[in-house]
């Protein structure tokens, strides 16, 4: 009998406590997976959590403000004393605030470079050396659109992390494919969260206008396909950014 596809797993996504993240969270638990809820928010970590063991899953908190490097050194040693093992890393946590160029002060250019970027770097050199002594991982990236295409409604400082993402997405598979970790990105588009809240009716239909499938994207499209990029499934995938966008940007 073949057992649930992430039996047996454990996996830490940031950023879990909604949106994107939580879908992704909650799928894995689905199937099988010990979930860490990461997130700066333990009102979202509650209920996320509920929500997973309320449908049988597994999950246990991770409160932590990833752009804090102490924090996530913290939490990857307190992982790793509960679990023997760490299999999956999903970077998700992330941030995207409306400024022209002109309205982009400092302040938005640090948090949004420490959340979207530095966050992705440390989290993935805290996990290393775990992944590599096990010879297995899969390291999930999630990137954006805006990584390859620019944007014209976030700050600019938004794309750019999200191109650096891209871009440490094909180191990190060149230096870890050889120790059984794989390392992907997905780069999404117009998913309804809370982050697109910003977004009225108005340009909601421009934007599904404008895709192929005429429809704006969910968190569970990005989910199915980071949950394969997860899986063993894909592992002759390595160094992939795969376009979630219903076709509207095609490369
Ligand atoms: N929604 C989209 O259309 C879209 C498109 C492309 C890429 N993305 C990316 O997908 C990811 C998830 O986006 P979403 O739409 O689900 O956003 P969201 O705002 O709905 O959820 C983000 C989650 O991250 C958490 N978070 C924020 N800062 C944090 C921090 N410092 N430490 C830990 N957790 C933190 C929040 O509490 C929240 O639970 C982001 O990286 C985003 O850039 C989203």
């Amino acid at each position: 009998m073949i057992g649930p596809r992430f039996g047996g797993k454990v996996a830490i996504v940031t950023g879990a406590g909604q949106g994107i993240g939580r879908q992704i969270a909650s799928d894995l638990a689905d199937e099988g997976a010990t979930v860490i809820i990461c997130d700066i928010n333990p009102t979202y970590i509650e209920e996320a959590i509920a929500e997973i063991i309320a449908r049988g899953g597994k999950a246990s908190p991770g409160l932590c403000d990833v752009s804090d490097r102490a924090q996530i050194d913290k939490l990857i040693a307190a992982v790793t004393a509960a679990h023997s093992h760490l299999d999956i890393l999903v970077n998700n946590a992330g941030i995207l605030i409306p400024a022209t160029i002109e309205e982009t002060t400092d302040q938005i250019i640090d948090r949004t470079i420490d959340i979207n970027l530095k966050a992705v770097l440390w989290m993935i050199r805290a996990v290393t050396p775990i992944m590599k002594k096990a010879r297995y991982g899969r390291i999930v990236n999630i990137s954006s659109i805006t990584g390859k295409n620019g944007d014209n409604t976030s700050t600019f400082a938004y794309g750019a992390t999200k191109g650096a993402v891209m871009s440490l997405t094909r180191s990190v598979a060149r230096q870890l494919g050889p120790f059984g970790v794989t390392c992907n990105a997905v780069a999404p588009h117009a998913i309804m969260t809370k982050m697109m809240m910003y977004w009225d009716e108005a340009k909601k239909k421009v934007a599904s206008d404008k895709i192929p499938v005429r429809r704006l994207g969910t968190p569970s499209d990005v989910a199915r396909a980071v949950l394969y990029l997860a899986s063993d499934e894909a592992s002759f995938v390595n160094g992939e950014v795969l376009n979630i966008n219903g076709g509207y940007y095609m490369d």
